[in-house]
């Protein structure tokens, strides 16, 4: 498993598992599916309401929590310096961990304009050494201009709806100027046309490989963590399974023609949740 380098030399793994609609029931075997597979990194959120299920998933586990690489999220109406101290309170008894890997603003939900205070909390809690590393979801340039601009500190990571249909070039560019790791949610473009449009399975025949296999293979190969979500155990296996082979320039090349702005999600100018 390859990992990435976020500040203050903290490693994350590339390729995770997403929990997103996993009923809080579902997720704590589709956790330990996940963990006996090989995952060392789980990503969930306050919002998914599957925290105690994921948390009781790492509390019965072989691994040791040390090992384990665990990413939650503030929701959008717990924004605000003190708001956001109390939910990470919340989202810590029902994971039933004392110290987080990676908390992520879900949001910056634009009207209510508090993603500087909730940020300025995060930087209070990684002082404190409850959080080891603290970044952002769905923020466009603007909104991370400011934090830097107000705060000096810049999210770690910034993770974002991206998959072959949503490249996301201008936002990934910003990232790298800035030391920003992008982290793609729906790295599969939630399992729809992607896997089926024939660039993607003409190049999953040639490798012997299935078409969400070569989609992460492209994640991992252009420098983004990733977090596959799935609930069927054999498609859990086989999203890690994406460290035995190479695309060529050629493949990531073409890969790269089917950007068309495919957004799935809510556009995060206007999504206040
Ligand atoms: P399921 O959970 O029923 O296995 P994304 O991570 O882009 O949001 O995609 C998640 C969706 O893609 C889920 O509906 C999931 O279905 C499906 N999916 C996950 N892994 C694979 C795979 N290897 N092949 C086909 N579909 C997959």
């Amino acid at each position: 498993m390859d990992n990435v380098k976020l500040t203050n030399g903290i490693t994350m793994p590339q390729l995770g598992f997403g929990v997103w609609q996993v009923p809080d029931a579902e997720a704590t075997p589709a956790v330990a599916e996940a963990l006996r597979a090989g995952y060392r990194s789980i990503d969930t959120a306050a919002a998914y309401g599957n925290e105690s299920g994921v948390g009781k998933a790492i509390a019965q586990s072989d691994v040791d929590r040390d090992d384990i690489f665990v990413t939650t999220k503030l929701w959008n109406a717990d924004h605000g310096r003190d708001k956001t101290l109390r939910s990470f309170d919340e989202s810590m008894k029902r994971l039933g961990l004392d110290v987080l890997d990676l908390y992520l603003i879900h949001w910056p939900t634009p009207a209510r304009d508090l993603y500087v205070d909730t940020w300025k909390a995060f930087v209070q809690l990684r002082e404190e050494g409850r959080v080891r590393a603290i970044g952002v979801s769905n923020f466009q340039p603007a909104h991370l201009r400011r934090l830097v601009e107000e705060t000096g500190v810049a999210p770690a990571v910034n993770q974002v709806e991206l998959h072959p249909y949503l490249q996301q070039a201008d936002l990934r560019a910003f990232h790298a100027e800035h030391g920003i790791h992008t982290e793609a949610w729906s790295p599969l473009g939630q399992g729809g046309e992607l896997l089926n449009d024939p660039v993607v399975t003409e190049i999953a025949a040639r490798h012997g490989k299935s078409a969400a296999q070569v989609v992460l293979r492209w994640h991992l190969q252009i420098g983004n963590v990733v977090i596959p979500k799935s609930v069927t155990p054999e498609r859990i296996r086989q999203n890690i399974e994406v460290f035995d082979f190479e695309l060529d320039d050629a493949e990531l090349a073409a890969l790269s023609t089917l950007d068309r702005g495919g957004r799935i999600g809510p556009n995060p100018d206007e999504f206040n949740g």
